[in-house]
């Protein structure tokens, strides 16, 4: 039997009630599918933070290195500096673990869920590769003359060539393995952001070497547009890290709400992360009112990153089957307490999986 060792942070706000039913879900479909996920629960987040002044202790970051897996709830709260706890909670994985993609699936289960007129389920199946180590993200900033009226504030964007290029190629072997419109969209800013060519370039020789994949390219804004407009024009689309955290927010209301869209932080073959991509709702939390299907739909990526196909797949089917019967009313705050909808979702998988 399959053994994996995963750290489970449940967060801040929202997050420890998400987690506690991805967890379930995780138990259930440990049970029917014959593996076995050793958890290793971390209280960092900011309640931590207030309690301790700790925010990841590298005592604690050391053990996660060894963990097949990581499964983050949510981070971020009001109580603290902006950012604090995201850098150093969220930000120190991506970067110290060089989790080089975010991975997020943007895919609409019931034409219920999407807010666009005459939209269904065959029309919005695309996944954003999000760059996930560089660019706004890199935390280079500063500011001179502070506080005084002629201030300046900078924030360097960076893109090395290896960066840029690993992101790239990620995207073109995903465009191969989904086998869909097999196409890659390039999303950038280069006619204003000048630095972006070295995306333009390193772009088109990746795209050589995979003749069998089609390639696509929009800037950012017209991106927005046409994701909104015709989302069926898009199946792989690889981005700068900024312009994804961007368009993958847009990408999540197109499926429904932040309530089921999910994120994988990945460097494969290494610990990769995984989360929903909603922040931590500190207004929602502890009313049993958020819904979990967002870190649930992370789970299931989660499955799929260990090599638990079959498991991962049949969590994916059992929301899609529940939003499709309308036995799930929708994902949106408030449709269902968060404790029926982990009820529904680890029933769906044992009965639906009976057959295993
Ligand atoms: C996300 C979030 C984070 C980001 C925040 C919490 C720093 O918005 O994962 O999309 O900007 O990457
Ligand atoms: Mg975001």
């Amino acid at each position: 039997m399959s053994e994996y060792d995963i750290a489970v942070i449940a967060g801040d706000g929202i997050g420890p009630e998400v987690t506690h039913e991805a967890m379930r879900v995780l138990e259930a479909a440990q049970e029917i599918f014959g593996f076995r996920v050793k958890r290793n629960e971390f209280p960092f987040g900011t309640e931590h933070y207030l309690e301790t002044e700790e925010i990841f202790p590298e005592t604690a970051f050391e053990e996660v290195k060894g963990m097949d897996a990581i499964f983050l709830g949510a981070i971020g709260d009001p109580r603290v500096p902006v950012g604090l706890i995201e850098y150093g909670i969220i930000a120190k994985m991506r970067f110290e673990l060089d989790l080089f993609v975010n991975l997020r699936p943007i895919k609409l289960y019931d034409e219920r869920l999407c807010p666009l007129k005459d939209k269904r389920p065959e029309d919005i199946d695309m996944v954003i590769v999000r760059e996930n180590t560089e660019g706004a993200y890199a935390g280079m900033h500063g500011f001179c003359h502070k506080g005084q009226h002629h201030e300046v504030a900078t924030q360097t964007m960076i893109y090395s060539r290896v960066g840029v290029e690993r992101a790239v190629r990620y995207a073109f072997e995903m465009a191969r393995q989904r086998n869909k419109r097999k196409q890659v969209t390039l999303i950038d800013k280069a006619n204003a952001v000048r630095a972006h060519d070295i995306w333009t370039r390193t772009f088109a020789e990746v795209a050589a070497e995979y003749p069998d994949v089609k390639t696509d390219h929009a800037y950012v804004d017209a991106a927005c547009m046409w994701m909104i407009k015709n989302p069926e024009w898009f199946d792989v689309a690889v981005t700068t890290n900024l312009f994804g955290d961007i368009v993958t927010d847009l990408g999540a209301m197109l499926q429904g709400g932040m309530g089921i869209a999910a994120s994988g932080n990945i460097h494969p073959g290494k610990v990769s992360l995984f989360e929903p991509i909603h922040g931590s709702a500190p207004k929602h939390a502890g009313k049993q009112i958020a819904s979990p299907v967002a870190a649930i739909m992370a789970v299931s990526m989660l499955l799929d990153y260990l090599g638990e196909k079959e498991a991962g797949r049949k969590v994916e089917e059992a929301v899609a089957d529940l939003l499709r019967t309308q036995r799930l009313k929708g994902v949106q705050t408030g449709q269902h307490p968060t404790g029926e909808v982990g009820d529904m979702v680890v029933e769906e998988l044992k009965s639906t999986a009976a057959h295993v």
